[in-house]
């Protein structure tokens, strides 16, 4: 059997999805990825699958930031639904020849379009989620809220109250603002983007312990099954799903230091700094008299090219105490010894990562579910701590010391090992998340029976 899987082609979004088709492939199946132009993924990493092509006609250089994804996400809507139907039909029509039923189509939430063509061919499709469950549910009481407050905004005033049905979020913490007018459209986009369409199962890169509660509200509502076989990288063989070349020479550095010494400090893949707060950081950094490992991703900081905006001096003044790279190896950095935590923006891959290695965390979300997480991850689950704007040096260095050495951050150490120990309960043979990967295998054979 087959299955065909079509990611988002964003590293936060590709990478579980590969991850997702390297668990499937174990089970047996055979897997095809459907990508587009942009961000495709290598080949040969993944010798097992096929590979076809999506064109997207988005051009050579388009390397989207958080606040130029519109067009891409509605240039791709657009231009791949007839690549993917031909590929598809294409698929149907030789599956004797080439001995794989197509099974189902599995597609991230943000290819609405897949959800479309599969129901054409009478494929079952199936959505992967790659946020939090917590943010599914925030996001659909926060598209309702729009309606609300479609011609009066919400009050600035009001952006620190709790939201009703979303404790402990703030109408500051919500994905999509109330206080300044969305275009009706892109509520409307939204709502595609949190429906089930006619897909006839979620599947979920989280885990029980942590969003069993949120699941099963969301689950009552949607009323298909829900898989959930987090963390995923813990379910898989070390699979390379990188788009950005990785500095390894971080590792060397990572073993001269001591147990839990270090704090890791990396806002992903989309998000962007301007360089006031970044000068903050650096200051914090200095401050805190932490080692650390700091990516700066070329972009991060606006307007610059890489880090001509830290102060003057900063690197001198750091020495051996801080490195600075481009991309790490994230997964790798994480399970080192030495990392003691994690300064994140609170992408949901990011928080498996750390959440599964024991790493508690500072939170410094920047856009839409980071806020959500980021709140879960300090009120809710208790395994950080919230750095709110604005940033300054004073409550960096103390939010470092105390994560990280401070007796008043003993508990939240404490809770990201008992956290740790979870995921690798739940992973395990007869855990949680490997029963539910069993359940997926079952239930993906039975739609071709
Ligand atoms: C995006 C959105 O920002 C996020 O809110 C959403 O949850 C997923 O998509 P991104 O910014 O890429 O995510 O963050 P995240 O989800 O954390 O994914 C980043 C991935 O890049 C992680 O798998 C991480 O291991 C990897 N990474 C990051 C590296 O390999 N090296 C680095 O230096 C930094």
């Amino acid at each position: 059997m087959r299955v065909v899987l079509v990611p988002f082609p964003l590293q936060g979004h590709i990478t579980p999805m590969l991850q997702l088709g390297s668990m499937l492939h174990s089970k047996g199946f055979s897997i095809t990825i459907a990508h587009t132009d942009h961000n495709p993924p290598n080949p040969s990493n993944h010798p097992n699958f096929t590979f076809v092509n999506l064109p997207d006609q988005l051009g050579p250089n388009s390397n989207p930031t958080f606040h130029d994804l519109l067009p891409v996400i509605l240039g791709i809507n657009n231009y791949c639904r007839e690549p993917l139907h031909k590929h598809l039909s294409e698929m149907i029509e030789n599956q004797e020849r080439d001995g794989g039923v197509v099974a189902c189509v599995i597609h991230d939430p943000i290819m609405y379009f897949v959800d479309s063509v599969a129901k054409q061919l009478q494929i079952p499709s199936l959505i992967l989620r790659t946020t939090s469950a917590a943010y599914l549910k925030t996001m659909r009481i926060n598209v309702e809220l729009h309606q609300e407050y479609k011609y009066t905004p919400l009050p600035e005033s009001r952006l620190l109250e709790k939201v009703s049905n979303l404790e402990p979020l703030r109408f500051k913490d919500l994905p999509s603002p109330l206080h300044v007018r969305i275009p009706e459209f892109i509520i409307q986009l939204q709502r595609d983007l949190i429906n089930k369409g006619s897909s006839v199962a979620f599947i979920w890169n989280t885990l029980d312990d942590l969003e069993g509660l949120i699941l099963s509200e969301l689950q009552e509502k949607d009323n298909i099954p829900f898989f959930s076989i987090g963390p995923f990288h813990k379910l898989v063989p070390k699979l390379s799903t990188t788009l950005i070349e990785e500095d390894k020479t971080c590792m060397e550095w990572l073993d001269k230091q001591s147990l839990k010494s270090v704090l890791y400090v990396s806002f992903g893949s989309l998000a962007t700094l301007e360089s006031k707060a970044v000068v903050e950081i650096a200051r914090g950094l200095a401050q805190s008299e932490q080692p650390f490992l700091w990516v700066i991703r070329p972009g991060l900081i606006k307007g610059s090219k890489w880090i001509e905006d830290l102060p003057e001096g900063f690197q001198e003044e750091i020495g051996q105490r801080g490195l600075i790279v481009k991309w790490a190896p994230q997964r790798d950095v994480l399970s080192h010894f030495a990392i003691g935590a994690f300064w994140s923006h609170c992408g949901w891959n990011s928080i498996m990562e750390s959440a599964s290695q024991g790493v508690p965390l500072i939170c410094k979300p920047c856009f839409s579910d980071q806020r959500v997480n980021a709140m879960f991850l300090t009120h809710v689950w208790k395994i950080g701590i919230l750095l709110d704007d604005p940033l300054d040096r004073e409550s960096i260095e103390k939010s470092i010391r105390r994560v990280m050495v401070d007796e008043e951050g003993k508990e939240i150490r404490e809770n990201a090992m008992d956290f740790k120990q979870k995921v690798h309960a739940s992973v395990q043979q007869g855990g949680d998340s490997n029963k539910c990967l069993n359940e997926l295998t079952d239930f993906i054979a039975s739609l071709v029976m």
